[in-house]
């Protein structure tokens, strides 16, 4: 015999060998790590077979659960702050420019286009607040018709989509095209947190570990432009409840931002909304497309 044969010391190194083969090196690499990490897990808390029969129970439910619209598997890995974790890895900006965070699960692949100042709440419920904001290249310059693409609850802490035939399609998103200034404004209403999708696996997962589902008062934007690196982020709503507790950890300081309270009636005219309204400020910079992002690997090891 050639190999070597499975026992309890030598497990990973017995699996890993298997892979040893593989053709494509990266493949191999992540198989190999894969299965190092896995056995030093089983081993670390000696796994019983039963509790091995509960995990094994526990992803088929949540892949039984999933498909094209709901996808329980994402919301495992964004619990376990895995989706950030990869989302951070691979949108480093060393502070150049503004950060991203997780996409979720409720945005839309064309978002209704409207114009500059639209109002984007059509069901009429919330605190009503102009949102407005400049996107930038590296170097502070603007970037003229930069792609805004926004999305958010309603007052109840739902998305349109989570509420067809109770919220109007479209409502509280929509797809913005920034003035020559990089500028863009909208009206729409203070975002609230919500709680995400609770009522799977992965919602019994926070349960029995005593961690709640919400995620604090955020807006989401994707901002492109030509020849510059695209974001995928959120505005979060300064004193929002759960900033320090965000059920998928998407929280970043950088994105962080009051909402102001303005008593002007000539203004509130002028923008469309009724006195006294909010304000929202988020001023977004992007990378140019070539540009490297800074090559910090922090606790990882070079390839
Ligand atoms: C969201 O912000 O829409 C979201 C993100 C991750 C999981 C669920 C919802
Ligand atoms: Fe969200």
């Amino acid at each position: 015999m050639s190999g070597e044969l499975f026992d309890e010391e030598r497990s990973a190194e017995v699996v890993a060998a298997s892979f040893a083969g593989t053709p494509d090196p990266r493949l191999r690499q992540v198989m190999t790590s894969l299965v190092q990490h896995l056995h030093a897990f089983v081993k670390d808390v000696e796994l019983t077979e039963e509790e091995w029969g509960v995990a094994i129970d526990f992803l088929t439910r949540t892949g039984q659960l999933s498909d094209e619209v709901r996808q329980e598997f994402i919301l495992l890995s964004d619990v376990l702050g895995v989706s950030m974790l990869v989302e951070t890895i691979n949108h480093r900006t060393g502070g150049t420019s503004t950060e991203s965070t997780v996409l979720g699960p409720f945005h839309m692949v064309e978002s209704p286009v409207r114009d500059l100042g639209a109002d984007i709440a059509l069901d009429g419920k919330g605190t009503p607040c102009l949102v407005s904001g400049r996107v930038t290249g590296p170097d502070g310059e603007p970037l003229p018709g930069a792609a805004v693409d926004v999305w958010q609850t309603n007052e109840d802490g739902f998305y349109d989509v989570q509420q067809p035939g109770v919220q109007p399609a479209g409502n509280l998103r929509g797809m913005f095209t920034a003035d020559e200034q990089g500028r863009f404004w909208f009206r729409s209403v203070v975002p609230r947190w919500y709680p995400i999708p609770d009522d799977g696996p992965v919602g019994q997962l926070l349960a029995a570990t005593g961690r709640h589902p919400n995620r604090p008062a955020h807006l989401h934007f994707i901002v492109a432009a030509p020849g510059h690196r695209p974001v995928t982020t959120h505005v979060f709503v300064a004193d929002s409840p759960y900033l320090d507790s965000d059920a998928v950890f998407g929280v970043k300081e950088s994105l962080v931002r009051p909402v102001h309270e303005v008593d002007d009636p000539a203004r509130a005219a002028e923008v469309g909304l009724p006195n006294p309204f909010c304000t929202l400020t988020f001023d977004l910079s992007l990378l140019r497309a070539g540009q490297e992002p800074p090559a910090t690997n922090p606790g990882g090891r070079s390839r």
